[in-house]
């Protein structure tokens, strides 16, 4: 990523409010998922977390790095926090009332990883839609180790899996959250049903692209139904390769999935997609509610493409991650127009708080905090 430095006017697009669901954002720059890998062993999350999200309160919705619906949904890297016992719930609940009182709002970000995972790191053989293994390598404890070939799910554990996702978006919101967003991007879980590669199912769950969108919609139609669909977000990223993940046909799920969920009034559909790669219109032709972009391009955000396309009202509002991930004050950084601090790659998922709650915000370079 390079420095860049780029102002928002006041009356720019991306600065206004916006009501997403039942949640008043106060602007249009929501924090996109980070995984941190900063969690406890038992997968509750790092003390430092009520920390370091509430210095990013200044988002107009913080999105939480992924977060386990169960023990076996877990294991694509090490210390990745779960919400599916007390102790998690409360640790969650400590981070969203700091979010809270430093004036921001939160939704919990909800995964099943899939054939992602790794036994060393979850202590359970992995699962997927089909017996196809990601070409892929993860750090484990031990060092870095190709994924296994992951067991086909049997069609009666399906209802379980989205049985937990509905468990833990309760506990999130008994947590205190504003809402969930359920994972359905990046190569995990609900991505690999989606596609029709990795997916080799001849059952209700593969085959077409109503089966394919099957598993997501009936995940976000469960918990729709527990916390209410104002308080729910969809993540999706058509034609994304991470995870080894391949579709031919990166359209038609999508198309079967937005058209089935659309009467449900989601808080909103957040789709990865670049735009210089690949036509975003197509899916968001699709979908007539809250719509969030990300473009994660290698060389970081294009803020100015992004107030083009909210003062178009292409898009609702844009999810930025690594900028928000290196700068607490972003908002605050953009509406002066000053330089952006270089997110750090090597603390990206390495524990502890450097790289973690020490990126400076510009008041504390005028003036350097005391140690
Ligand atoms: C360190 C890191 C961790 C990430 N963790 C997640 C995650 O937990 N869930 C998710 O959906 N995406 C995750 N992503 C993808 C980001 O949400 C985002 O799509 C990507 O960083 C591109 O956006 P950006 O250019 O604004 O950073 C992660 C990206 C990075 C760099």
């Amino acid at each position: 990523m390079s420095t860049q430095t780029f102002r928002l006017d006041a009356d720019a697009a991306l600065l206004q409010p916006v009501q997403v669901g039942d949640t008043a954002a106060t602007n249009r720059l929501f924090m996109a998922p980070l995984t941190r890998s900063r969690a406890d062993a038992d997968a509750t999350p790092s003390p430092l977390a009520a920390r370091y999200y509430a210095q990013r309160a200044g988002a107009g919705i913080i999105i939480s790095e992924a977060t386990a619906i169960a023990e076996t949904a877990n294991g694509a890297y090490l210390n990745t926090p779960g919400l599916y016992t007390d102790r998690h719930q409360d640790a969650w609940a400590e981070i969203a009332d700091a979010v809270h009182d430093a004036g921001g709002k939160m939704f919990v970000q909800l995964w099943h990883v899939g054939r992602m995972a790794h036994s060393d790191i979850s202590g359970f053989s992995p699962v997927a839609p089909s017996a196809i293994a990601a070409d892929v390598v993860t750090h484990t404890l031990t060092g870095k180790k190709p994924l296994e070939t992951p067991r086909a799910l049997e069609i009666d554990e399906i209802p379980a899996i989205v049985e937990q996702f509905r468990a833990a978006a309760r506990r999130a919101i008994d947590a205190g959250m504003d809402g969930v967003e359920i994972h359905a991007a990046n190569g995990y879980l609900l991505h690999q049903f989606a596609s029709d590669v990795v997916n080799q199912r001849t059952d209700a769950y593969g085959g077409s692209p109503e089966n394919r969108a099957r598993l997501a919609a009936e995940v976000v139609e469960a918990v729709v139904a527990e916390i209410g669909a104002g308080r729910v977000g969809l993540r999706i990223s058509p034609g994304n390769p991470a995870g080894d993940m391949r579709e031919n046909d990166a359209t038609g799920t999508y198309e079967a999935l937005l058209e089935r969920i659309a009467p449900l009034g989601l808080a909103y559909l957040h789709v990865l997609i670049d735009p210089a790669t690949r036509d975003f219109g197509v899916i968001r032709a699709l979908w007539t509610g809250t719509f969030v972009l990300n473009t994660g391009r290698a060389t970081g955000t294009d803020f100015c493409q992004l107030e083009s396309y909210a003062e178009w009202g292409a898009i609702s509002a844009a999810a930025v991650g690594r900028a928000f991930l290196a700068n607490p004050d972003l908002i605050d950084r953009l509406v002066l127009g000053a330089e952006l601090n270089e997110p750090d790659v090597s603390t990206f998922y390495a524990p502890g708080p450097a790289g973690y709650i020490d990126y400076p915000t510009l008041a504390e370079v005028a003036e350097p905090r005391s140690a």
